[in-house]
């Protein structure tokens, strides 16, 4: 009895192939889980009995509370437009058009005009060594040497990522801390930026912890430049 339901298994599995396809390409032919061929998701902001919310108007989405504006929305306000936020968006704005001469431009640009704001501490290495670890080890590896496990797998053979990071003990005394601050926020070729994962004071804790890991003490001025008296405490 047993061998006659296993001989059974090819056929049943051929009539279910040949049943699920039908001659027309353009339809589905049988659907045996009708709810994943459709979706039941509503469209934002629509309205229907079935969606109960606190504010009793059966909407799909919430309205965001008063006051909030877009992300990266700038107002007309010139107190606003001459806050420091207003150059970063600026570059947002330049980053994202993709344009290899304008990303250099705006690189040697953040180079000269950012400075570090953040005072060197304790606390902040730490938070910054934390935050490392989490973001930017898989590529940059624990001491950011450029061989995370993404690049270089543990048995020593090629990882999945096929852009190799430089070391920064090779590549951080050759920038300054406003060009580190440009490709942490807006990335640089293989590399995504972090300017919406990462705030601004993250993105600056971050950086003391790299420049530590390439023996850089002070602010990174770039190897062009004469190197200042070193900034500590
Ligand atoms: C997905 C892999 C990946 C991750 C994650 C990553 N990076 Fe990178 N990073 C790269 C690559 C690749 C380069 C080399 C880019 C180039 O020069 O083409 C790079 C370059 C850099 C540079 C040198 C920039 C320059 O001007 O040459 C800095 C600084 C840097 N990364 C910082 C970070 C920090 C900080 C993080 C975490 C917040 C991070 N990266 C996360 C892949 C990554």
């Amino acid at each position: 009895m047993k061998k006659h339901i296993i001989k059974l298994v090819p056929v049943a599995a051929a009539v279910l192939l040949l049943t699920a396809c039908g001659r027309k390409p353009d339809e589905p032919g049988r659907i045996y889980m009708p709810d994943m061929t459709y979706s039941n998701a509503y469209e934002t902001y629509s309205v229907s009995e079935d969606i109960k919310t606190p504010e009793g108007n059966n909407m799909s989405a919430r309205k965001p509370a008063p006051n909030t504006i877009p992300y990266g929305y700038i107002p007309n306000d010139s107190n606003v437009r001459r806050n420091p936020a207003y150059l970063m968006s600026y570059m947002i704005k330049n980053h994202y058009t993709h344009d290899a001469a304008k990303w250099q431009e705006e690189f040697d640009r953040a180079g000269k005009e950012i400075k570090d704001p953040l005072a060197y501490s304790e606390e902040n290495l730490a938070e910054g060594k934390r935050l490392y670890n989490i973001q930017c080890t898989p590529c940059h590896g624990e001491k950011g040497e450029g061989n995370g496990q993404l690049v270089e797998l543990p048995g020593g053979g090629d990882g999945p990522f096929t852009s190799r990071p430089p070391a920064y003990k090779t590549r951080l005394p050759q920038v300054t801390d406003g060009n580190i601050f440009y490709v942490v926020s807006y990335g640089k070729n293989m590399m995504g930026g972090y300017g919406f994962q990462l705030s601004v004071k993250e993105r600056w804790e971050v950086i003391h912890y790299i420049k530590s890991l390439a023996g850089i003490t002070g602010d990174a001025t770039g190897a062009k430049e004469e190197a200042p008296a070193k900034k500590k405490g």
